[in-house]
């Protein structure tokens, strides 16, 4: 049974609901944050590493141990343009040093995978943000290739617009046709997150959640 998870992100809105959770479920959790400070979970499972993901000693302490790597990483304000994709060469770099197989990543639906069910709405939405955000959008895009490229056990979540809506527990995954207003709670991706590592399903998959 899995005992010892590290989650990368875990300060951000749904890296919080997520790390609770998992203590919740009985996890013993090691957090990488920037600021420990304004990271307001306590918990005696809980152990805060401080740091960011571009150092090396910084992720092998939070991987230490670990059975699951998680990241809900996302850009903030003033994040360069690739650091998901380098953090994620990190993280990869230290998993594989520590024969640690199990990778989760929490990613956009902007990601595409010869799978998907092709929908107008949502191709146009994907145009629309990568216009917007062509930097968030590339990095999205270039972590997962380089998880895909990997022997790891991942699975890449892809998720919709992102919204703090109570959970309803029930949502659809997989392959799906996502439309201009597809959108999902952040508490039901922790939640969906969660059950992926508890019974190990979608090993070396992609994912898509939404309702
Ligand atoms: N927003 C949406 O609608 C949406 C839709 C689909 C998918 N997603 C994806 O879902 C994921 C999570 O989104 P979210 O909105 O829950 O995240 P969020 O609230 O924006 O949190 C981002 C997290 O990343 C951390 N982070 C950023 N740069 C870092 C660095 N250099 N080192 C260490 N930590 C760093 C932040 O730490 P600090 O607290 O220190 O800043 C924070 O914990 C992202 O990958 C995003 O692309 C988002």
């Amino acid at each position: 049974m899995i005992k010892q998870i590290a989650i990368f992100g875990a300060s951000g809105r749904t890296g919080r609901i997520l790390t609770g959770l998992l203590l919740e479920k009985g996890y013993r959790v090691n957090a990488l944050v920037r600021n420990p400070l304004k990271f307001s979970i306590e918990h005696p499972n809980l152990f805060v590493i401080k740091g960011n993901v571009n150092q090396k000693e910084a992720i092998e302490q939070a991987i230490e141990r670990s059975e699951v790597v998680v990241s809900v990483l996302g850009h903030v304000k003033g994040s360069q343009p690739l650091f998901q994709t380098k953090a994620v060469d990190n993280i990869i770099e230290v998993m594989k040093a520590r024969n640690i197989k199990r990778f989760v990543v929490l990613t956009g639906s902007g990601v595409k995978m010869p799978e998907d069910k092709w929908s107008l709405a949502n191709s146009m939405l994907t145009f629309i943000i990568k216009s917007i955000a062509p930097a968030r959008f590339n990095d999205g895009v270039e972590q997962c290739k380089r998880i895909l490229a990997t022997d790891l056990d991942y699975t890449i979540v892809r998720a919709p617009l992102l919204t703090m809506q109570k959970p309803k527990g029930v949502y659809k995954t997989g392959y799906l046709k996502l439309g201009f207003f597809s959108h999902i709670s952040r508490y039901d991706v922790a939640g969906f997150i969660c059950n992926v590592i508890e019974n190990q399903i979608f090993i070396k998959d992609v994912p898509q959640i939404s309702y």
